[in-house]
């Protein structure tokens, strides 16, 4: 994949973000993420490329853009693979909170888990605690073992863990080996990254959500070197029927950060309200201000793009 390609990418994320700032604590999330999804449908046309989304809104009957399948981009040689989440966040936007963020990973084709929209059991660290970190042990011997590797005492690791009743014991367990915890109300895909960021505090992520989400977070986790681990936690006989129309066959199976996202990927996000790693949209009189990060598996570069957008020369962004 061109690397070129990445810059280009970030306008989709931006178009998103701006879209979405729009709704920010209006307490309607569905039209949040509307915005942001037909905003970004739209400016995927704008790129010489040929997308078909492996990640998406959901299957094409009930998502009218963006959904599981569709071709996006405006035509090309090159194609890839794209995941999708226009407005990771939907309820963290809609009441102002903070760490909502428009976000997309494109791979080679192929190279995505065509992860169904199903949990997943996750756990992810950064760089510093790369392959301390074990799915299959218990949340205490991972706290334990990232305590290790990053040299420090277990009363300063902090945990960071969605607030679930799902999450109740998970939390009694962490809580028990002394640790620090940071619960979130929503968006385990910015909390993975935060495990990469030491000035966000935080070291490492556990628990259930979204498996979609974890596809978007392990690419996110390659291009900057952190690590994850996922495993799909399907609810009912249905999400596991809908598993294996997608060809997964092994619910068991404990897939590696490469394993989400193989090969070479790139990651874009911007942030919609402020959080730990990206500042959200800040409007002004003449436009608006956007904070981005774009990044790439093979260099691991991760550059931070700050853009102005002056509504005057972009009318399909004024929104009067
Ligand atoms: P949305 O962007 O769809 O609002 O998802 C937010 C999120 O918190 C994800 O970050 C997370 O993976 C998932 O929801 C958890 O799902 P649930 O809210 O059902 O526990």
């Amino acid at each position: 994949m061109d690397r070129s390609l990445v810059l280009e990418l970030v306008r989709v994320t931006e178009a998103a973000a701006m879209a979405a700032a729009r709704w920010m604590g209006r307490g309607e999330e569905k039209a949040a993420d509307s915005a942001a999804v037909e905003a970004m449908r739209r400016s995927f046309d704008t790129i010489g490329f040929s997308g078909r989304v492996v990640i998406g809104e959901g299957e094409r009957d009930e998502a009218p853009m963006l959904y599981i399948g569709e071709v996006v981009g405006g035509g090309g040689h090159l194609q890839v693979d794209i995941a999708v989440d226009p407005l990771e966040g939907t309820t963290i936007c809609a009441s102002g909170g903070p760490n909502s963020i428009s976000v997309l990973a494109v791979a080679e084709k192929g190279n995505f888990l065509h992860a169904p929209d199903t949990y997943m059991q996750k756990i992810a660290c950064g760089p510093g605690a790369k392959g301390a970190i074990d799915i299959e042990a218990p949340p205490a011997d991972n706290v334990k073992r990232v305590a290790k590797a990053l040299g420090k005492q277990i009363a300063d690791v902090t945990v960071v863990i969605l607030d679930r009743p799902r999450h109740q014991e998970l939390i009694a367990e962490v809580r028990r080996t002394g640790a620090r915890i940071r619960l979130i109300g929503d968006g385990d895909i910015s909390a993975a990254i935060a495990t990469c960021k030491e000035q966000t505090g935080v070291d490492l992520l556990l628990g259930i959500g979204g498996a979609p989400e974890g596809v978007i977070a392990a690419a996110a986790m390659r291009c900057i070197g952190g690590d994850m681990q996922g495993r799909l936690t399907p609810r009912n006989e249905s999400e596991i029927e809908r598993a294996l129309t997608m060809g997964i066959t092994d619910m068991n199976r404990i897939y590696s950060c490469e394993e989400l996202a193989k090969g070479d990927v790139m990651f874009v996000a911007t942030g919609v309200t402020t959080g730990d790693f990206l500042k959200g949209v800040r409007f002004s009189a003449t436009g608006c201000h956007t904070t981005s990060v774009v990044m790439r598996s093979k260099t691991h570069t991760i550059r931070t793009v700050e853009t102005d957008h002056y509504f005057q020369h972009k009318p399909a962004y004024s929104f009067n």
